[in-house]
């Protein structure tokens, strides 16, 4: 099958599907609990995407072009059945099939998700003690719960397994290090994000952001590196790997050093929305297209038709000038 390329000819390799906008964990930076109250209006069941329509949007876009497919959230372990999804994906064929979860009901799922046909999991951990890391998830949650949880997932066959660390200055600009020791040699590889602007709702500021530069140089002070190659053609992380041959770790410096111009990534929001950026501050409704009973001819050219269209590069852009605009809800489009 071709492939799709946008405006600056990056084609269309990854997409990225959210299943549910609810999440069990208030992390500051993504679902603070000042917005994310008890009163906060999820979406309905009927207006997320059924597993039926998030399996045709893959298989289109697989002929479009895709590679990868990666299962969020909120927490995608919410959703009800996942596993069921899993399998419907597995059988549209070869895709790099992954899912990015906080981990909490990962040592009741793993097993599932293996059987069914995920290939890998990341886990978004930012802390590796517990008093830290109950300040980032913001409703008392142990990290010994996801520590399990990240072991069932290696015994299930889940590996390699990523951990996903936000690091936010004066909340858990300590961690790296103690992160580092603790999954040295353990084969999981632990990448520190860069805290980005997302969304509109936790006060992001520029002074609260350290950057990758900086973490690498804290953990090389006492943990030896030496950088490495990327895996692919426009990998997020950076690779450093122990000069003790212990493994690697990534970082993510979408601040500091944006990576835009090799973005392959779409992304379908809970209710059907497909942005072309992280940062989008609106997006297309394909779920009306389905539910209007678009036939596959004409989804995929509209999907072929918004990817060809397409111009984003806001971390590149990164400015006073985009800072006010509206932007969508990192719990809708996972990150
Ligand atoms: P692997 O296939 O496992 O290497 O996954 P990945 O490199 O795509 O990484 P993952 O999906 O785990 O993304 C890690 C984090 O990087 C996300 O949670 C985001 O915080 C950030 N990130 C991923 N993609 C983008 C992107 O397109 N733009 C920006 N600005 N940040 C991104
Ligand atoms: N900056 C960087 N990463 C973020 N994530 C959520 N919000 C932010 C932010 N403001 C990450 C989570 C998780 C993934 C879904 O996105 O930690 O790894
Ligand atoms: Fe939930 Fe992940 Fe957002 Fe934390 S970062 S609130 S775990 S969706
Ligand atoms: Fe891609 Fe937008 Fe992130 Fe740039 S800011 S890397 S275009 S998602």
């Amino acid at each position: 099958m071709p492939d799709t390329f946008d405006t600056a000819k990056r084609a269309f390799r990854d997409l990225r599907v959210s299943v549910t906008d609810r999440c069990n964990f208030r992390c500051t930076y993504c679902m603070p609990k000042e917005t994310f109250g008890p009163d906060y209006q999820y979406l309905e069941r009927t207006e997320l995407l059924t597993f039926e329509e998030i399996a045709r949007l893959v298989r289109l876009s697989k002929d479009l072009g895709v590679t990868k497919v990666r299962l969020t959230g909120g927490e995608p372990l919410l959703r009800k059945g996942i596993e069921g999804l899993v399998a419907q994906l597995r059988a549209i064929g070869d895709l790099d099939l992954t899912l990015t979860t906080n981990g909490s009901l990962l040592a009741r799922k793993a097993d599932a998700l293996a059987s069914a046909g995920l290939d890998r999991v990341t886990v978004s951990l930012d802390a590796v003690d517990d008093a830290t890391f109950k300040a980032m998830n913001d409703v008392d949650y142990p990290v010994a719960k996801v520590l399990e949880g990240i072991e069932a997932a290696a015994d299930a066959g889940l590996g390699p397994i990523k951990i996903n660390a936000v690091i936010k200055r004066g909340v858990n600009g300590h961690a790296p290090l103690a992160m580092a020791r603790h999954f040295k040699g353990s084969g999981h590889i632990v990448r520190f994000i860069e805290y980005m602007d997302v969304g509109s709702t936790n006060g992001w500021r520029l002074d609260d952001v350290i950057s990758g530069q900086d973490i690498v140089a804290a953990i090389n002070a006492e943990l030896p590196l030496e950088p490495i190659k990327p895996n692919y053609i426009g990998e997020v992380a950076s690779r450093w790997r122990y000069r003790d041959g212990s493994g690697e770790i990534g970082v993510i410096t979408s601040v500091t050093a944006p990576f835009c111009g090799s973005c392959t990534r779409g992304r379908v929001s809970a209710q059907g929305m497909l942005y072309t950026c992280l940062f989008a501050s609106s997006g297309h409704d394909l779920r009306q297209m389905m539910r209007g009973l678009a036939s596959d001819a004409e989804l995929s050219a509209a999907i072929a038709s918004i990817w060809e269209t397409r111009d984003d590069r806001y971390s590149d852009l990164r400015s006073e000038a985009t800072s006010d605009l509206p932007k969508i809800e990192m719990s809708y489009i996972g990150g």
